[in-house]
């Protein structure tokens, strides 16, 4: 377990760089934390250190956004996954298989698919804005 601290977006966003540079081919990473804790920005950040060009948005709305980078990027949110069924209906369980990295929000809602040790990163706000970030799975 490793824990930092980020006192800006910026800085988040190249906390998330080195955490995309240890990444590999299949890695499964859990993104915890409250609604603009940062998930998305440390996303960012991942996504430029798998050599994607495309910005990564919020994906709220979507289950599933796919990026095209030297290593795909799987950004997921289990949200409005209305069950296991769905999941496997959609097909995302494939993509946790694949070649790619998956980032997943709201990753308790598919936790059968997930192995014990899962990689997770949680996310929160202190009290005077700083974000807390909490690394599980991951060395920098
Ligand atoms: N240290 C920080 N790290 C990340 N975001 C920060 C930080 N300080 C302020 N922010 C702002 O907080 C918001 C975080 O939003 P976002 O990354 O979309 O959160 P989430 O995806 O968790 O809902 C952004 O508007 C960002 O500019
Ligand atoms: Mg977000």
């Amino acid at each position: 377990m490793t824990e930092f601290y980020s006192s800006s977006f910026e800085e988040t966003l190249e906390w998330g760089e080195k955490i995309g540079k240890q990444l590999r081919p299949g890695d499964i990473v859990a993104l915890n934390g409250d609604l603009g804790a940062g998930k998305t920005s440390i996303s960012k950040g991942i996504a430029l250190a798998l050599g994607i060009k495309d910005d990564i948005t919020s994906p709220t709305y979507t289950i599933v956004s796919e990026y095209d980078g030297e290593i795909p990027l799987y950004h997921m949110d289990m949200y409005r996954i209305d069950g296991i069924e769905e999941f496997e209906l959609l097909g995302v369980d494939e993509l946790l298989f694949g070649n790619g990295v998956s980032l997943i929000e709201w990753s308790e809602r598919i936790s059968e698919y997930l192995p014990d040790d899962c990689k997770s990163l949680q996310i929160s706000i202190l009290e005077d804005g700083r974000r807390k970030i909490i690394l599980k799975g991951i060395n920098l």
